[in-house]
């Protein structure tokens, strides 16, 4: 599919030929990244005209476009996500396929995986010992529900915050099991006052909502509230997300995309020592995560 030469008129045909046979096969997937990709502004409109028929809280792209939640990447469209939902419905199933293909939405499940990975390095170094954990925007919490199916043994104590009523009711359900292990706080991160201090600090999917001046605030107030020999992993999405575009575009899913070397910078300005600096990545690369310990 050549967008170029005859512009979003030859867009608007490609497109009617996929919603005529519901959606896009696996051939296609590249064919519209690459469309989306070279859409100028002014052909934006146009082209979510023609895409409107799943541009509805039907699909998941549309869910983010439409907000029912009043934001995006609220808990339901990323557990949506992690469970790799499509709606069963013909208009829509192959849209919710294409979707999970997205490499944006890999990275985000390649996201769950570390967190478990890296829940699970600290219940081994524990040994037996209680240690506790804060997570920052927890959402619909199946990164630690994950990790304990698989980690009976656990001496892990587990606070999770977030801004969203839904979210919480929906994650206390979900882990109905293991309530003993973790408090739920109804609260903004900017506000909350912790009455502990924590071994590890997770937070994946939220710091990317922040503007520079917050970032720094958030990391310079919760590194006071780290233990020594503590971690904080702050997860943001790379500026080389090749998901970025399509995501603006067609799910008005707009993000603070930072480099490994902004990260480090706002983690310098939050007064933190360089060596206790590091960024590292999920296996794709666009989800980056700072990690700075004490
Ligand atoms: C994209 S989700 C990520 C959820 C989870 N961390 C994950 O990776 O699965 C972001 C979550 O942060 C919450 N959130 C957004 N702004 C917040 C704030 N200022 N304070 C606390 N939670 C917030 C949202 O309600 C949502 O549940």
């Amino acid at each position: 599919m050549e967008n170029t030469e005859k512009g979003i008129t030859t867009a608007e045909n490609y497109i009617s030929d996929l919603f005529a046979k519901n959606g896009p096969d696996e051939y296609e997937y590249q064919q519209i990244f690459d469309l989306v990709d070279n859409l100028t502004d002014s052909e934006v409109l146009s082209f979510r005209k023609y895409m409107k028929p799943i541009l509805n809280p039907n699909t998941i792209i549309g869910f983010s476009y439409t907000k029912p939640f009043g934001y995006n990447g609220d808990f339901f469209i990323i557990e949506k996500i992690y469970q790799r939902y499509c709606n069963p419905d013909k208009q829509y199933i192959k849209w919710d396929k294409y979707f999970h293909e997205f490499p944006a939405a890999i990275a985000v499940v390649n996201r769950k995986t570390m967190a478990i990975e890296m829940f699970e390095k600290l219940n081994n170094k524990a040994n037996g010992d209680a240690k506790n954990v804060l997570i920052l925007g927890s959402g619909p919490v199946s990164e630690t529900f994950e990790f304990f199916e698989k980690n009976n043994d656990s001496t892990l104590q587990f606070d999770m915050l977030d801004l969203d009523k839904r979210a919480i009711s929906f994650a206390k359900v979900k882990n109905a099991k293991y309530l003993n292990s973790m408090t739920f706080h109804h609260k903004n991160v900017i506000r909350f006052a912790p009455d502990k201090k924590y071994d590890m600090i997770w937070s994946a999917g939220l710091f990317d909502y922040f503007k520079e001046k917050h970032f720094v605030y958030l990391l310079k107030k919760y590194y006071e509230y780290l233990n020594e020999g503590g971690e904080m992993i702050i997860g943001n999405f790379d500026i080389k997300n090749p998901s970025k575009k399509i995501m603006e575009i067609l799910g008005d899913w707009f993000l603070h995309h930072r480099s490994e070397d902004e990260l480090k910078k706002y983690a310098i300005q939050a007064g933190i020592d360089k060596n206790k600096i590091d960024v590292f990545k999920e296996p794709l690369g666009i989800n980056l995560f700072l990690r700075i310990t004490k």
